[in-house]
Formats: structure tokens, sequence, C-alpha cells
């Protein structure tokens, strides 16, 4: 299956593309091991999550005005956004994977949702703290992900992206909002206050 898999990414990502991917993949799929996951789903996952990353904004709305997937303003204005929701629907066009929860960790990798499957939210994570990714924080995430924490490791990812946003004054998707005060009401009722 891999080798397969490898020869369509190479066909379509940018070499630096193809080794982020690879990147993603591995640390998808220790992370789906330390909290009990499919190691297998979280490997499909990783290798495709970028499938559509090296299309151009003509392309990735051209795809979704002839395939019906309907954005709001925010990813229109923002259309590198758009690409997680190509590529889970080309991945299911054309049968590169068949798997609904996969299909879903692919769409919202860039966007986040409430109420995320653990495929996806190990996606989401994996994708921001690959090992060559560099910011303020980064190995706190990582070894909360690794260790199977995954709902603090998420809530700290989309908080720095959030913070990145701020700082540059960036639209701020609302979808990464609801997940992030999902999490806060999550961990709030299983923890006690500090
Ligand atoms: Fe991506
Ligand atoms: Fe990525």
């Amino acid at each position: 299956m891999r080798n397969k898999v490898l020869k369509i990414l190479e066909e379509r990502l940018k070499r630096s593309r193809f080794h982020h991917t690879l990147r993603v993949t591995d640390m998808a799929m220790s992370i789906a091991s330390a909290c009990g996951e499919s190691v297998e789903k979280a490997e499909i996952a990783g290798l495709f999550h970028d499938l559509a990353k090296n299309m151009s904004n003509d392309e990735l709305i051209h795809y979704m005005e002839t395939h019906g997937i309907a954005v709001d303003e925010i990813v229109r204005r923002n259309l590198f956004l758009a690409h997680g929701m190509v590529a889970a629907d080309m991945a299911k066009r054309e049968h590169l994977v068949e798997d609904k929860e996969i299909i879903e960790a692919i769409a919202y990798h860039t966007i986040g949702r409430e109420s995320l499957s653990k495929l996806a939210k190990i996606i989401y994570i994996a994708d921001y703290v690959e090992p060559e990714r560099s910011f303020n924080g980064v190995e706190k995430i990582r070894s909360l992900a690794l260790s199977g924490e995954l709902d603090k490791a998420l809530l700290m990812s989309i908080e720095s992206q959030m913070t990145f946003l701020l700082t540059g004054h960036h639209e701020i998707h609302p979808n990464g909002l609801a997940m992030r005060n999902e999490l806060i009401r999550q961990l709030h009722s299983h923890h006690h206050h500090k």
C-alpha cells in the first residue's frame, strides 16, 4: 500500500511538501500509538492530508465549483484553508481512501471543528508539531501528544495558532474558536479549577 501511495504523492507534491508529509505521517503514527488509536488509520490520514497542497488558488476555486464544495467567506478570502476540504474530496472521489473517519481527519486538518474524532485531532496536532516545526512551546505540545494527552495538546496547538493569527492581524476561522471553546469546557469539567 505505502509504495503506491508514495508514488502518487511524489507526483503531486513538491519535494519539501512530500518530506513534510512523511514527517507528519510518522508523528501521527506515534501519537496514535500513544493514545490507543489505530496506527494504520493515522498512517493513511497523514499520507493524504496535504494531497491538495500544491494546487493554486485558481485550481482550488475551480475544483470546489466543479465538485460543489461550499465554503464560507473566510475560507474564500484565505484559500489556503480550503486545501484540507479539497484533499478529502479528492481522496474520496479517486478511491484513495474509503474510511469516513480518515476522510474527515483530512478535511478538517486546516480549519478544525467541534467534536472532532480522536483521529482528526491526531492529524491536526501532528501537522502542527512535526519535527521540523519550531515555535515557542512546540516541545511541550509534542510531549503532551506523545504521552497521549490529546486534548491538552490540541488546546495548546489551537491557542498557539490563534496567538500567531492575532499578532499578525489575520482572520480567525470560527471553527477554530468553537473547537477551542469546546476543549476548554471539557478540560474544566474533567479537572478542578486551578
Ligand atoms: Fe495542510
Ligand atoms: Fe501539512
